[in-house]
């Protein structure tokens, strides 16, 4: 069994999944998927937006078996679009559902606090988002869902869904990175129990020509983002390092075979400075 994290909800989940934002078309998802399969990648992370559910359902079918595995073996997370946010949520939910061509999808996320279409700062966001879990809460007791997340939240996002829910988020999937560490958010998950997982561990790939991490990288014989991906997971935070090469989808897998000494940890920890290369969700409503 890959490195995994338990669930609130008893599941288990690979601390390395490959994320699959950007990767597009029948051949380029194939490729990926296959060399993540052979580098023992146990989980892939899509949303509706990402456009890609069709091809990694079908990639996913046409290479399991050639790795002896079964659906079963596999983690498939997917999200709820922000243009689904609402009252569509049923619609886009069971979309994903059906392009994914699955039974059941093991991580369902609201991909974003916001409802596409209304200003971010408009009153009508918090009801939208209300309604999107209530959806995936029903999907969740039809055994559709079998654990439901956000992504994208603020602390104060996530206390009013703690307040409100009826099944409680299993997951939080948001941007982490040594300069981005996250301490509010992280103290709400430990709090609530909920996992705190990392997406753009790289930063974007920013962080690859980062002095310290290269220094670091340097003395450890290995790569800036398996240091980079390392120092997330050594915290018990899985991560989702996407990529659409062969080789660096294979060096993204070797990260539990090394350790970084306390002083190492800490020394990246000490980036932190609040620098978020994706998007910024603090001002929805
Ligand atoms: P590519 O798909 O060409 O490999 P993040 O996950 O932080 O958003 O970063 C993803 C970006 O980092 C992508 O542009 C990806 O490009 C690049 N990337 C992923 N893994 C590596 C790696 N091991 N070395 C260098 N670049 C990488």
């Amino acid at each position: 069994a890959p490195p995994s994290v338990a669930l609130n909800n008893g599941l288990q989940m690979p601390l390395l999944g490959l994320g699959t934002y950007k990767l597009r078309g029948p051949e380029e998802v194939l490729a990926a998927v296959d060399a993540a399969l052979a580098a023992g990648y146990r989980a892939f992370d899509s949303a509706a937006v990402y456009r890609n559910e069709a091809d990694l359902g079908r990639a996913l079918k046409q290479l399991l078996p050639k790795y002896g595995l079964t659906r079963k073996d596999v983690f498939i997370t997917s999200k709820l679009g922000p243009k689904d946010q609402g009252e569509k949520a049923m619609e886009g939910a069971l979309h994903s559902l059906s392009q994914l061509d699955l039974n059941y999808i093991d991580l369902y996320l609201i991909h974003w606090p916001g409802t596409q279409g209304l200003p971010v700062a408009d009153h009508r966001n918090p009801g939208n988002r209300a309604q999107s879990w209530a959806t995936l809460e029903e999907l969740h007791g039809q055994g559709k869902l079998k654990a439901l997340g956000v992504s994208n939240y603020t602390p104060a996002h996530m206390r009013e869904l703690m307040s409100s829910c009826r099944v409680p988020p299993a997951v939080l999937q948001v941007e982490f990175h040594p300069r981005l560490c996250q301490a509010e958010l992280r103290s709400v998950c430990d709090e609530s129990g909920v996992c705190f997982q990392a997406y753009s561990s790289l930063g974007k790939g920013e962080l690859l020509s980062d002095p310290l991490i290269l220094e670091v990288a340097e003395r450890y014989k290995r790569t800036p983002a398996q240091v980079l991906l390392r120092w997330a997971v050594q915290q018990g935070i899985p991560v989702l390092p996407k990529s659409s090469n062969p080789e660096r989808i294979e060096e993204n897998s070797r990260i539990f075979d090394f350790e970084l000494s306390r002083t190492d940890m800490e020394r990246l920890s000490s980036l932190d400075c609040g620098q978020k290369f994706c998007w910024d969700p603090s001002q929805v409503a």
